[in-house]
């Protein structure tokens, strides 16, 4: 009986990691991380002043929404839905805000949510590495719903609807970083 219970949690347990992976791959991305060597160069792209909030959609392993809470005076919300990049995400914010607090400037939080349920515009600044379909089935919510002032930040992949303020790519083999202003 209890190895019968044991089997049922176990298969339990592997339908919702993966079952949560496929969900988001199929709504809108799977999780590939983004490059560490890009962060930089994104999170410049961002020009976040003090204050600010800044969405990031599908947070992946947090990397970008530590950085960006690292570098900036804001308060940076990450929105992910795969269970293990999310449990990764939560134990880095855990161990960033228990050992390197006195380096973090900003403050970052990340929410096992769907970020088709947030509001756009309680938002300054989102940024996001997407694919393209699933920009494009986001593309009616950032017209409806980003505010004047607003800027977008996409990793790789350029929104259809709208053009860019700015296009980082220093070289023939970077991947653009695409800036948007509302
Ligand atoms: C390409 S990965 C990027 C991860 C991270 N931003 C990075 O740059 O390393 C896209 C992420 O979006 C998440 N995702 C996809 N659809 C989502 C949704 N509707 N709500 C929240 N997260 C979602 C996936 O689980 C995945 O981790």
């Amino acid at each position: 009986m209890s190895e019968l219970f044991f089997n049922f949690v176990l298969l339990l347990l592997i339908l919702i990691v993966f079952g949560s992976m496929m969900v988001a791959s199929f709504r809108t991305a799977p999780w590939v991380p983004s490059r560490k060597k890009d962060l930089r160069r994104l999170i410049e792209l961002a020009e976040i002043k003090k204050g600010e909030v800044v969405y990031e959609l599908g947070s992946g392993d947090g990397r970008i929404v530590l950085e960006l809470a690292r570098r900036y005076e804001a308060k940076i919300i990450g929105y992910e839905i795969s269970v293990i990049p999310y449990l990764i995400s939560q134990i880095r914010l855990w161990l960033v805000n228990t050992f390197f607090v006195h380096r973090m400037k900003g403050e970052a939080k990340i929410l096992y949510r769907d970020f088709f349920t947030a509001d756009f515009s309680q938002a300054d600044v989102l940024v996001f590495f997407l694919t393209p379909y699933g920009l494009k089935r986001l593309e009616k919510k950032f017209r409806l719903e980003m505010k004047r002032g607003s800027r977008i930040i996409s990793y790789i992949f350029p929104l259809r609807i709208f053009s860019p303020k700015s296009i980082s790519k220093p070289t023939k083999t970077s991947n653009p970083i695409y800036c948007y202003h509302f």
